[in-house]
């Protein structure tokens, strides 16, 4: 932990546009998942394309994982908040992601993998974040990276604000990871009671934040945990509040890519053509 960090001016913080509640959807194998950056919002959180909240303390909701399934033309995000699960693909890579540690997956032109819990009790929870991947980028050669949480870059405010950089830089600390194109800002924040976060972002950067401990307010509206306050464009940064008691909130934000996004499934590409090529390239086995 580094020596308490200045907070920046953000003298207009943007105000929240709404208030989203998520959709409940089953995934992988039956996976329960709080899914709270749908299809529908990809336009307007360009560049990003699906958060989901998976969390659980019955492990009937979570034990049958996500057993082999592609992706093709994007990124995938995976932050653990407990519990853990394994992931292996098809070119090999193994790794465990434990509580607090995060997988930046880059799927590029394909990757097939499973993500698997490693525990038969307990709680399981956490975040998978989809960032899109530039059209010249999207046919790249896949790349991943498991952080355990020591290795992931921290800093505590004047106020006692403890923030995980997961990507992006705040406040001149520099994150596990950077994007040049998409510029991903990813803090995991932790807030004492009554305390504030204050962080510049570009205007012309869409951005969000989802509680997911107690509850924040940003500017007039509450947001309480499990929901997703989209932020206006207009402002020059974010300010949160813990309110009624500690909390904990990812904030997310970045650059759009202004490109056409056509999704079937797990496949993002930039044309319905794409998307039938990377069909046919997986029945094929030429994702490895
Ligand atoms: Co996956």
């Amino acid at each position: 932990m580094d020596a308490p960090v200045m907070s920046p001016e953000v003298a207009r913080p943007r105000a929240v546009e709404r208030v989203v509640g998520g959709q409940g959807v089953m995934d992988g194998a039956g996976v329960r998942i709080n899914r709270v950056l749908t299809q529908n919002l990809q336009r307007r959180l360009d560049p990003f394309l699906m958060l989901d909240i998976f969390g659980s303390n019955d492990p009937g909701d979570y034990i049958a994982g996500f057993p082999d399934h592609p992706h093709r033309g994007f990124e995938t995000v995976t932050y653990m908040i407990a519990g853990r699960m394994r992931h292996r693909d098809n070119a090999g890579h193994e790794g465990l992601l434990e509580n607090g540690g995060m997988q930046w997956m880059t799927a590029g032109r394909g990757v097939v993998h499973s993500e698997m819990p490693e525990q038969e009790e307990g709680v399981m929870e956490g975040f998978q974040l989809w960032l899109n991947l530039p059209a010249k980028d999207k046919m790249a050669a896949p790349w991943y990276r498991d952080f355990q949480a020591a290795d992931l870059p921290r800093y505590r405010t004047g106020e006692g604000v403890e923030v995980t950089v997961i990507a992006g830089t705040s406040r001149g600390v520099a994150g596990a990871v950077s994007r040049p194109v998409t510029e991903p800002l990813y803090l995991d924040i932790h807030l004492p009671a009554g305390a504030e976060f204050a962080e510049v972002l570009p205007a012309g950067h869409n951005a969000f934040v989802v509680p997911y401990r107690g509850e924040v307010a940003l500017g007039e509206t509450q947001v309480p945990r499990g929901r997703m306050a989209l932020l206006g464009n207009d402002g020059d940064g974010v300010a949160l509040r813990a309110t009624g008691g500690a909390a904990k909130a990812v904030l997310i934000a970045g650059r759009p890519l202004n490109e056409p996004v056509v999704q079937h499934g797990p496949f993002v590409m930039n044309s319905q053509e794409e998307i039938l090529q990377a069909f046919r390239d997986y029945r094929d086995g030429r994702f490895a």
